[in-house]
């Protein structure tokens, strides 16, 4: 028997990084008896170690709890939403298996960037909004301010506020009430066709992959014949259950109900988050939920390893990531420099952050990891669009009509006094000003449209330390756009290094190019010859150094005519080259190829 409709309430906690979701979740499940005390960990939805360790929410997980409420039984499905920017689409997802969303403030911190921006997702996606101020048993919590920020920032009434304590539990039942109260029961009807909507997936070693699913319309059974409406393809369902936490199996899953669908699914990839689940006949008479999508990485960077036989070992590594992870890709790469390794798609920085992290820490392989790079659409001559992931594969120069770049909507949450530092480091990146709005006297929502490409180096850094650490950011892909980017070619003796060729705006071209060039020259040794260095767009020389000759005799010390001395001078400067690279006549050293990806470049430019 499915449950009955009026006593499900589906919910989710939106909130900043750090303002106290996962411990609000563990006291709600403790509340609800999901889990008994004993069996509590701290911070049960944060299964994985690194999740832990850094307090991130990466994977979205749900938990269903039965619970009473004056007497009556209510099925309160609680699911887990990531918190960070990258993750923004599983964020739209998982709002949208909800009807109403808890949005938790730190009452010592104040709004921030992520509770304006997933706020928002929230209210577009038509959930019932709870407002919550938590922490409230912080010494230093300012609550009146906080939900007076909360009424400027999102027009949130201040009497609809709740006053909790994740950790002490203070309020905690009284807010299961107003879920209860305020959000509204799911609709569908059991009588349709079935309609599910996936949103999460996640893949076990013993079972294959889980789909975490919300039922809409029909419902979800053992031996079920489903299909993918997105991907076209076909499973019979093996297992349909509820996490309580730990997963459950059960005999069906009905309108309204949040749980799993284990069918014999060997790979994440054949699973799309956001996509519709059908039963197999019902295709014609059943719509796609809206919203479908395949994330796509927008930032990619070269991974290698620090010793070239851990080449397989890596592979290796990165297959198993992936099982997990489907939004993060990876291809072979070999560079002139590195060796073999491969090329890695993110959906953002911290994403490749954590993969690098992850990476290092389950394969314990020592990694080389180059600097970042955002992928660029072309337009060429004859109308044809492609997305270009690297600078190298570039086509040339004179089949451009137009080169796009990603541009983002990036929202500060900074104190009001540093607002003119923020513009100029915004102006200096070709930021184009959006808007300012006044959360209170001294904290202040500005927003600019900027270049992901001068938002992926060190934007977070520089923002924190204008604002001593106290601003927050969050941001939202716009879309590509056009702009004057130009392709830099590197010459070391008058040969190209592709290794070194980057895509830069024209008009920062020369200073990088400059930067570049006197970085290279203080990496690469003086030859017997004068060493020319030039940064040169198309055909034409924009920037130019040289490296004086030098008559090097490494063996000029041995004046006594030792022989076996000076072979052993020899021998050792030939095993310094073999870790060269040879440009033409010119020999580079690995450590320079290093140099000028370090993202330090862009500071000097
Ligand atoms: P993400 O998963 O990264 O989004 O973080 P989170 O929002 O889940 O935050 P988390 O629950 O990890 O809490 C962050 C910190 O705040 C931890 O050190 C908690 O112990 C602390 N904290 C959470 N709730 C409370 C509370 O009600 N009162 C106090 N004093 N501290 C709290």
């Amino acid at each position: 028997m499915p449950f009955e409709l009026s006593r499900i309430r589906n919910f989710c906690i939106i909130a900043h990084i750090d303002h106290g979701k996962s411990t609000l979740a563990d006291r709600i499940l403790e509340i609800t008896g999901a889990v008994e005390m004993r069996e509590m960990r701290d911070q049960l939805l944060d299964a994985m170690d690194l999740e832990r360790e850094r307090g991130i929410t990466i994977k979205a997980k749900s938990v269903s709890m039965d619970y009473r409420i004056a007497g009556q039984p209510y099925r309160l499905n609680l699911i887990d939403t990531p918190g960070h920017v990258d993750f923004a689409y599983e964020v739209s997802r998982s709002l949208a298996a909800c009807e109403g969303a808890l949005l938790l403030v730190d009452a010592a911190q104040g709004v921030e960037a992520q509770t304006v921006a997933n706020a928002f997702l929230a209210i577009e996606a038509g959930l019932e909004i709870i407002p919550v101020l938590n922490k409230v048993d912080l010494g230093n919590a300012r609550p009146d301010e906080v939900i007076q920020e909360m009424h400027a920032s999102l027009g949130i009434d201040p009497d609809h506020v709740l006053r909790v304590s994740g950790k002490s539990g203070l309020g905690v039942p009284e807010l299961l009430q107003a879920v209860v109260e305020r959000v509204p029961p799911p609709e569908g009807d059991a009588a349709r066709p079935l309609q599910a909507l996936i949103f999460d997936s996640v893949f076990n070693d013993y079972r294959g992959v889980v789909v975490h699913v919300r039922v809409r319309n029909g419902t979800l059974k053992k031996g079920d014949r489903i299909v993918m409406m997105g991907e076209r393809t076909q499973h019979q369902v093996d297992e349909v259950g509820r996490f309580l936490p730990e997963m459950e199996a059960c005999d069906a899953l009905g309108p309204g109900e949040v749980g799993y669908v284990i069918a014999n699914i060997k790979s994440i990839r054949d699973v799309t988050i956001g996509d519709t689940i059908t039963q197999l006949g019902s295709e014609d008479q059943v719509a796609s939920l809206p919203g479908y999508r395949q994330p796509k990485p927008m930032v990619f960077c070269g991974l290698y390893p620090s010793q070239n036989s851990d080449y397989e070992a890596l592979r290796q590594a990165l297959d198993k990531l992936r099982l997990n992870d489907s939004s993060f890709t990876f291809v072979p790469d070999t560079s002139d420099a590195l060796g073999f390794g491969f090329r890695c798609g993110f959906l953002g920085l911290l994403h490749m952050e954590i993969v690098k992290q992850r990476l290092e820490r389950e394969s314990g392989l020592a990694l080389i990891q180059t600097a970042p790079n955002v992928s660029h659409e072309v337009l060429t001559a004859d109308r044809v669009l492609t997305v270009v992931e690297s600078p190298g594969d570039l086509p040339d120069p004179s089949t451009i009509e137009e080169l796009r770049e990603p541009i983002v909507r990036v929202s500060m949450v900074i104190p009001a006094e540093n607002i003119g530092a923020l513009m100029k480091i915004c102006t200096e990146r070709r930021g184009r000003f959006v808007k300012t709005e006044y959360l209170s006297t001294t904290r202040v929502i500005l927003a600019y449209d900027l270049p992901l490409s001068e938002v992926i180096f060190d934007f977070y850094d520089k923002l924190k330390s204008a604002t001593r650490g106290y601003g927050t950011m969050d941001y939202e892909v716009q879309g590509y756009f056009p702009a004057e980017l130009v392709r830099l070619r590197i010459l070391v003796g008058g040969g190209e290094v592709d290794a070194l060729s980057a895509i830069v705006h024209r008009d920062q071209a020369e200073s990088f190019g400059r930067a570049l060039l006197r970085k290279l020259r203080k990496e690469i040794p003086r030859h017997l010859f004068e060493v020319s260095l030039q940064a040169a767009i198309g055909g034409k020389i924009i920037a130019r150094e040289s490296i004086a000759p030098l008559r090097k005799n490494v063996t000029s010390k041995c004046y006594g005519g030792d022989i076996t001395r000076k072979r052993k001078l020899l021998e050792k400067q030939k095993e310094g080259k073999r870790r060269m690279k040879l440009v033409g006549q010119v020999e580079i050293p690995e450590k320079a190829f290093l140099a000028v990806l370090d993202s330090s470049l862009k500071e000097e430019a």
